[in-house]
């Protein structure tokens, strides 16, 4: 079979990874990809976003099955495109991808299908929007309704933080046309934890779960970031909790999204917050979630295209997957910097070195070829991942494996999977 990966993060080079061990694969392509994912096959300049050119290489090249990582060309409706053709693609249609892109219609499914989540309000005028953070009083978390790049949330623990979160998305358009809806929510208390599944749109079968770290410093301070690390298990999610969250979130959000006519297949990510009242969807994704990928596939000893093929034909009730009861961690080291601006073209070494250790992985996140080397060319860089007999002895892999590799202004935290020890403790 000849593959296709989209993308060029360590999400993707994860998926390359996994996607190269089976048995089933002769060839496999990675659009853009990177230098980490160009090690495992050949890359193709053709952006993530660049439907139209990605459709005539997978046509040209006769591509079996083709795996879309961000979720951008899936609400541009890659899927359908590629259906259209006759081309087999992994990932929800235009339709079904709007449970990311647009919180206001994730939250209407939720409501409409009694999914627990947030309490919540949804707004299109400013006015209306900063009335009612003025009368309910904070804390409350301010969505813009699309997609924003991550960046479309703020948690507001004071009133003039709210107001300004509103004027910002609704007055100043800072997330252009995404922000011109906004959703106002209850602020949820608790742990969170995400839980991927997979779905032909009927079966869901859910992936081990993991928590990543969206703070940029230790002890969870500081900004906001695509996420510093992650591991799995996350034992916050108990295996009575990954039950109820089947039986009482993913089930319910398939069956209740094709009750309304839309097929979803893929992966189906939620984002949860497990509070005192039990598990609460914070948010869905409509793709794999990045880091978290980088420490679930490890962890899959499945072959992972039956899986794919599998949620694209209609036939996962088929499929049985089994987990690798080890621990992994993933240490994301970013750039002197991020998630402010940064600088791009330093040179990094060491991955050879912290490769040689069996068990562990490096995933490029935002790497490129220079000349001979590999340089920086993003705020996240590499995602340095290691399995282990239980999370401690990951976590002292990984970090053994981070001590090997330096770039000037490298920066990364030293507490990813603290709260996992904090639990065995
Ligand atoms: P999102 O982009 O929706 O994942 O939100 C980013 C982060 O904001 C989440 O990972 C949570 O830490 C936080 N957050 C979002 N919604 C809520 C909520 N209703 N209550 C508490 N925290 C939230
Ligand atoms: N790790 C968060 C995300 O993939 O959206």
């Amino acid at each position: 079979m000849k593959v296709l990966v989209i993308g060029s993060g360590g999400r993707e080079h994860a998926l390359a990874w996994k996607i190269k061990q089976s048995p089933l694969v002769s060839e496999l392509y990675c659009a853009p990809g990177n230098p980490g994912m160009a090690a495992l096959g050949a890359c193709v300049d053709i952006p993530a976003g660049d439907i139209d050119g990605l459709l005539g290489f997978a046509k040209e090249n006769k591509i079996d099955l083709t795996v879309v990582g961000p979720e951008d060309p899936l609400a541009n409706g890659i899927i359908d495109r590629f259906a259209e053709e006759g081309l087999t693609a992994f990932g929800p249609n235009g339709r079904a991808a709007q449970l990311e892109a647009s919180k206001a219609f994730a939250k209407s499914v939720m409501q409409r299908y009694r999914i627990p989540t947030a309490e919540y309000a949804e707004f299109s005028s400013a006015d209306e929007a900063t009335a009612y953070v003025e009368a309910k009083g904070v804390p409350l978390v301010i969505k813009a309704d699309g997609l924003a790049a991550g960046k479309g949330v703020t948690v507001a623990h004071d009133v003039d933080n709210a107001i300004d979160a509103v004027r910002e998305a609704m007055v100043e358009g800072v997330f252009g046309a995404a922000g011109s809806r906004v959703v106002i929510e209850e602020f949820l208390v608790g742990e969170e934890a995400s839980i991927l599944a997979f779905t032909d749109g009927k079966t869901v079968i859910p992936m081990v779960a993991s928590q990543d770290h969206k703070a940029a410093y230790d002890g969870d301070q500081g900004p906001n970031t695509g996420g510093m690390g992650a591991y799995s298990p996350a034992p916050v999610i108990t295996n009575g909790l990954a039950v109820q969250i089947q039986r009482t979130v993913l089930q319910p959000c398939v069956d209740g999204l094709a009750n309304e006519g839309i097929h979803y297949t893929g992966v189906l990510y939620a984002g949860l917050m497990i509070t005192k009242d039990g598990p609460k969807v914070i948010e869905f994704n409509c793709r794999f979630g990045d880091p978290e990928t980088q420490v679930v596939l490890p962890r899959m000893k499945s072959d992972l295209v039956p899986v794919l093929l599998a949620c694209c034909n209609g036939t996962l009730h088929q499929q049985k997957i089994a987990w690798d009861d080890r621990a992994c961690v993933s240490v994301v080291m970013a750039s002197g910097g991020y998630p402010k601006a940064y600088d791009k073209g330093k040179v990094i070494s060491g991955i050879e070195r912290a490769e040689r250790d069996a068990g562990v992985m490096v995933f490029h996140a935002g790497t490129k070829h220079h000349e001979d080397n590999v340089v920086t060319n993003g705020g996240r860089v590499l995602n340095v991942t290691a399995l282990g007999t239980d999370i401690r002895g990951a976590i002292t892999m990984a970090y053994a494996g981070v001590r090997q590799i330096s770039f000037e202004g490298a920066h990364f935290r030293t507490d990813i999977g603290h709260r996992a020890l904090a639990r065995h403790s």
